[in-house]
C-alpha cells in the first residue's frame, strides 16, 4: 500500500527550483517505493523543450546519485514536457488532453498534484484555469502545493489566498515552508512532548529566554531581484521563523494530525504580541552587509540598487501572551553573510542559586537544538570541578546523528511531497497562521518605513561577522546574551 498514485503537473518546470529541489525529492521517493509505475509527471513553462530534451534535464538534476543510472532512465520516462502560457485558456485544454491520457496510460485513478513552482502572480490564473478547462474533474484528488513568497504583506496575501481558495479548499492547498520539513524541525515536538524531564520545565518559571538563530554564510548570490523587495524580515521571519517559534511555544496538541497541531500554532500565533512603532524600535534590529574579506557588499551584489535600504538581517524579541510561556523573551536573529551556517535553537533555563559553590556564579543551563548542518542534541549543565575545591564547571552532553542516519534523513522537499501526496498537511503552513504572521510582520515593517533612515546608516556589519553591535545589546539590556 505504500505506493502512491498521482500526476504532477509542475508549472515552472524548467526552473532552478525544479530541477534542485523537485526532481531529486520526486526520485527519492521513486528509489523508496512510494513512486513506481503508476506515476507521471508533466513540466510545464514558456521554453519550447522536446520530451527529451526535458528527461535530459531531470536525469541530470539527478546526476549525482550515479549508482542508480538504469533507475534514473525508467524514472526520467515517466516525464512529459508540455509548452505552456499560463494566461491562454486554451493551452489549458492540451494541457488537460495530456493529463487525461497520461491518467489512462499510467493508471492514476484521477489523482493529480498541481505544483506552482512560479511567481505568485499567476497563482490565481492558473487555479482558475485548471478549475475552468476541467483538469480538475477527475475521479481521484486534486491538490495544489504552493511555494513561498505567499504575498509580500497581510493585503497581498490574503488577495492571493482569497483567489485560490476560490478554486482550491484549503485541505487541497498545500502551502510550502520548507524548514518544516527538516529533520530536526520535526524533532521540536517529540523532543517537548516525549520527554517528562523536559515537558515539566518548559514554562516560564523555568525558562529565561528562547533563542532562534538562522545563519547563513551565503550572500543574496543570483536572486537580488527578489530579495531586494523582500528583505529578511519577509525572507525568513515571517514564515521559518514565526512556524519555528509557534513549534517552540505552543501547548501540547490533542493529537498528531494536522487539525490539532494546526489549532495549537494558531493559538500561538493570536497570542504573539503585534508591535506598536515604539516597540518595533525596542525590539527589532536590522542590518545590512558591507564588504568583507574577498566579499563585496550588498549594495555592490548584482541586481541591487546601490542605495538599497533593504536589510539583510533581522534580530528581535518577540512576546507569546500564552499562558505556559507569558513573559518569556523569544529572541530571534538570521542574516546573510553571518560568520557561519547555523541554524539552531537554544532554550536558556533560569539561573540557579550559586551560594553554595562560593556565589562565583553557575554557566549558563541550555538545551540547544542543532538543525543544520550541525545535526543533533546538546545540554550544558553545571557539574563539580575536578579537584579538592567545591565549584562547578560547564559540562556539555550531546547527541550527535551519525553520519550514517544524516544519509538515511529523507530531504525536506520528499517529505513534503509525500505528505501531500498522502493528504496529510501537518507539516504545511494553514492560512489562519499566515494571516497572524503577516499581521505581525506587517508592523514591523510599517514602523520601519516610517523610520526614514539616511542612506549611509546601511551597511552596519560587516561580512563573516554576527551582525550590527546592536543585536547584542538587544538582548545585554535585558541582562541576556547570544548563546550561540
Ligand atoms: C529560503 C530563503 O526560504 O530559505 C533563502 O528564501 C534562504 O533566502 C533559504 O537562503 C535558507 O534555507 P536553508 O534550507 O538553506 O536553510
Amino acid at each position: 500500500k505504500k505506493e502512491q498514485k498521482a500526476l504532477f503537473v509542475i508549472f515552472g518546470g524548467t526552473g532552478d527550483l525544479a530541477q534542485r529541489k523537485l526532481y531529486p525529492a520526486l526520485f527519492n521517493l521513486y528509489k523508496r517505493g512510494y513512486l513506481k509505475k503508476h506515476f507521471a509527471v508533466i513540466g510545464t513553462a514558456r521554453r519550447p523543450w522536446s520530451n527529451g530534451y526535458y528527461r535530459d534535464v531531470v536525469r541530470s538534476s539527478i546526476d549525482g546519485m550515479v549508482n542508480f543510472q538504469t533507475q534514473i532512465d525508467e524514472f526520467a520516462s515517466h516525464f512529459y514536457y508540455q509548452s505552456h502560457n499560463v494566461n491562454d485558456v486554451d493551452h489549458y485544454e492540451t494541457l488537460r488532453v495530456l493529463a487525461d491520457k497520461l491518467d489512462q496510460d499510467y493508471g492514476l485513478e484521477g489523482n493529480r498534484l498541481y505544483y506552482l513552482a512560479m511567481s505568485p502572480s499567476f497563482f490565481g490564473t492558473i487555479c482558475e484555469h485548471l478549475k475552468s478547462q476541467g483538469l480538475t474533474k477527475t475521479a481521484g484528488y486534486n491538490r495544489v502545493i504552493i511555494e513561498k513568497p505567499f504575498g509580500h504583506d497581510y493585503a497581498s496575501a490574503k488577495e492571493l489566498n482569497d483567489e485560490i481558495s476560490k478554486y482550491f479548499p484549503e485541505e487541497a492547498t498545500f502551502r510550502i515552508d520548507h524548514y518544516l520539513g527538516k529533520e530536526m524541525i520535526q524533532n521540536i515536538m517529540a523532543l517537548r512532548f516525549g520527554n517528562s524531564i523536559l515537558s515539566a520545565i518548559w514554562n516560564n518559571k523555568m525558562i529565561s529566554n528562547i533563542q532562534v538563530t538562522l545563519s547563513e554564510s551565503l550572500g543574496v548570490e543570483e536572486r537580488g531581484g527578489y530579495y531586494d523587495t523582500a528583505g529578511a524580515l519577509r525572507d525568513m521571519v515571517q514564515n521559518h521563523i514565526l512556524q519555528i517559534v509557534a513549534l517552540l511555544v505552543m501547548d501540547r496538541p490533542d493529537s498528531y494530525c494536522a487539525k490539532d497541531v494546526r489549532k495549537r500554532k494558531v493559538e500561538t500565533f493570536e497570542a504573539l504580541k503585534i508591535y506598536s512603532p515604539e516597540e518595533v524600535a525596542q525590539n527589532f534590529v536590522r542590518g545590512q552587509y558591507g564588504e568583507g574579506k574577498d566579499m563585496v557588499a550588498y549594495r555592490d551584489e548584482s541586481m541591487i540598487a546601490p542605495d538599497s535600504m533593504t536589510e539583510t538581517f533581522v534580530a528581535g524579541k518577540l512576546e507569546v501572551d500564552n499562558c505556559d510561556m507569558a513573559g518569556v523573551p523569544i529572541y530571534i536573529r538570521t542574516g546573510k553573510r553571518l560568520a557561519t551556517k547555523a541554524t539552531r535553537i537554544d532554550i536558556v533555563f533560569k539561573q540557579d542559586d550559586d551560594s553554595l559553590f562560593g556565589g562565583q556564579g553557575l554557566a549558563d543551563n541550555t538545551v540547544t537544538i542543532n538543525v543544520e548542518p550541525d545535526t543533533g542534541i546538546d545540554f550544558t549543565l553545571n557539574t563539580k570541578k575536578i579537584g579538592q575545591e567545591f565549584a562547578t564547571r560547564q559540562t556539555n552532553i550531546g547527541y550527535r546523528l551519525t553520519e550514517e542516519q544524516v544519509a538515511k534523513v529523507p530531504e525536506a522537499y520528499e517529505r513534503l511531497i509525500l505528505n501531500a501526496l498522502q493528504g496529510n498537511s501537518v507539516n504545511f503552513t494553514h492560512w489562519d497562521e499566515l494571516e497572524y504572521s503577516w499581521k505581525f510582520v506587517d508592523a514591523i515593517r510599517n514602523a520601519w518605513d516610517q523610520e526614514d533612515l539616511p542612506v549611509d546608516y546601511f551597511p552596519n556589519y560587516a561580512c563573516g561577522t554576527m551582525g550590527p553591535q546592536a543585536s547584542d545589546e538587544l538582548l545585554a539590556k535585558a541582562g541576556h546574551h547570544w548563546i550561540f
